[in-house]
């Protein structure tokens, strides 16, 4: 699963894992992460994702981190607004009161991110293979400063069905989380209908904090 796979997929708009609304999950979850309002969360592998301007709307300063330019492009149009676009090792989008650095996140520094709150990893984590994803996360945690986070994952027989998404079942994320996070599970709703239409599946919740 390279970077030319994401880029192709945006680039023929074959995105079924964006929702055109807020994902139910993090709307009922997020009060769990128990931030102050104008806290300021990151949002890692974004895409163009409602929950951006969800969480916006909720008080929250977003920043987001997106491989594609187009994904990047079109949150903006989606948007109405113009950002102003910086050049580095990453490019930095900004308008609209969001911040998105599009680039690979494995490219983004503690220093270019600056200081966050929170993350809230939606489709994520689950989106790379399984040897990336030890990567992920602790460039991630280190990113971050093992600041609290939101995550949402699938579980499900990975012989059903190919990734992405990818199951990344409990002891992964304990395995890849617990020696610096206390982890709870908030809540492990059923996929209705199964992953891809046919294979059985549940998406837990996760607090790291
Ligand atoms: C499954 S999508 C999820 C998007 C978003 N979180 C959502 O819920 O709609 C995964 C996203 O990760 C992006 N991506 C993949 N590899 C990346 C990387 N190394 N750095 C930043 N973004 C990446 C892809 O372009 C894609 O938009």
């Amino acid at each position: 699963m390279d970077q030319q796979f994401w880029q192709d997929k945006w680039a023929s708009n074959q995105i079924a894992f964006h929702n055109a609304e807020a994902h139910p999950l993090l709307v009922r979850n997020f009060r769990a992460l128990g931030l102050r309002r104008e806290a300021h969360i990151f949002v890692p592998l974004c895409g163009k994702s409602k929950d951006l301007n969800w969480l916006a709307q909720q008080g929250y300063r977003v920043t987001g981190a997106e491989l594609s330019n187009l994904a990047v492009n079109r949150f903006f149009q989606e948007l109405g607004e113009q950002p102003t676009v910086s050049c580095g090792s990453l490019q930095r989008y900004e308008g609209g009161g969001f911040v998105l650095f599009q680039g690979s996140i494995f490219d983004l520094t503690p220093d270019l991110l600056g200081p966050v709150d929170a993350v809230y990893d939606r489709a994520a984590l689950v989106a790379l293979p399984a040897g990336l994803r030890d990567e992920y996360a602790s460039h991630l945690t280190s990113l971050t400063r093992a600041q609290r986070q939101l995550l949402i994952c699938y579980e499900y027989n990975q012989a059903c069905a190919e990734g992405p998404p990818f199951s990344v079942p409990e002891d992964e994320v304990k395995r890849l989380y617990q020696t610096t996070f206390a982890i709870e599970l908030l809540e492990n709703q059923r996929v209705e209908g199964g992953l891809k239409g046919r294979c059985p599946a549940t998406e837990p919740v996760w607090l790291l904090r």
